[in-house]
């Protein structure tokens, strides 16, 4: 790593430190099209979208954002060209292995939600070095959903608690929002506050849909590939503006 990328580069003056939200989240969406508009194989535009997420960590950890979920594999996209998968689950192993050492220095905690058991075998063991490695850094928390669907974890969860009332460890009255959130993937992190898409869908696509309950939402056209730190400034600024009320008035 080089100086310059040790620098933490300060918040924007326009920005107020105490109104920026603790957890974003985003779907990193038009890779396929960006590539596409530059007449490139799509598997470019996830290869520049590993930059872009890389770049936005260090964003959020520059302007003390304390955590970052990414959607980087839905459990529908295994539905995808059989090549496109297979280059994903290579690309985020690489990634793994290629960003470790930088995340040790820069104090990130990774952590990967999902259904993780289903991952190929070599990248589950890049998974569990990673977060095993920097399951005690205390800088920015950064969760990466991988073959995560956000039904499929409230199900879980579910069962998961089913079995304790079966069992007689608890009773059903005792299931609460807090005892709920806590058998979640999620269980040691806040509720996002902002949720990013980029690419101008308006959906959200099965992430994080118990934790998203009073996320802002925020939309933008510009693809993946192209969000940078002045994109992700417009999205923090439009947070700002936003009246936070949660359901009271
Ligand atoms: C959606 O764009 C993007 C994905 C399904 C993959 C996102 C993954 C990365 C950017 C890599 C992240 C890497 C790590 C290690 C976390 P799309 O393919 O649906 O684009 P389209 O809608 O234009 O087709």
């Amino acid at each position: 790593m080089n100086n310059m990328q040790t620098l933490l580069q300060e918040l924007p003056s326009d920005l107020d430190q105490d109104l920026l939200p603790r957890h974003v989240a985003v779907i990193m969406d038009g890779n396929g099209r960006w590539a596409k508009r530059r007449g490139l194989p799509r598997i470019m535009g996830h290869r520049q979208g590993v930059d872009v997420l890389k770049n936005l960590l260090r964003c959020c950890r520059d302007w003390g954002i304390k955590a970052l979920t990414a959607y980087a594999f839905s459990t529908e996209n295994w539905g995808r060209p059989l090549e496109e998968v297979d280059f994903l689950m290579t690309l985020f192993e690489r990634v793994l292995v290629r960003e470790l050492q930088e995340m040790m220095e820069e104090n990130v905690r990774i952590q990967f939600v999902g259904n993780l058991s289903s991952l190929p075998s070599s990248l589950q063991s890049q998974i569990y070095r990673s977060m095993t490695l920097t399951k005690d850094n205390q800088g920015i928390q950064f969760t990466v959903a991988t073959n995560y669907g956000g039904r499929q974890e409230i199900l879980q969860a579910c069962r998961a608690l089913a079995t304790q009332v079966q069992q007689g460890q608890i009773q059903p009255d005792q299931i609460d929002e807090a005892l709920f959130s806590r058998h979640l993937y999620t269980a040691n992190v806040c509720d996002p506050d902002l949720l990013i898409r980029t690419s101008g869908e308006m959906r959200l696509s099965n992430f994080l849909l118990w934790q998203m309950a009073y996320a802002e939402l925020y939309i933008t056209d510009v693809y993946w590939p192209d969000f940078n730190r002045q994109q992700f400034h417009k999205a923090l600024s439009a947070y700002q503006q936003r009246e936070r009320r949660f359901g009271k008035i």
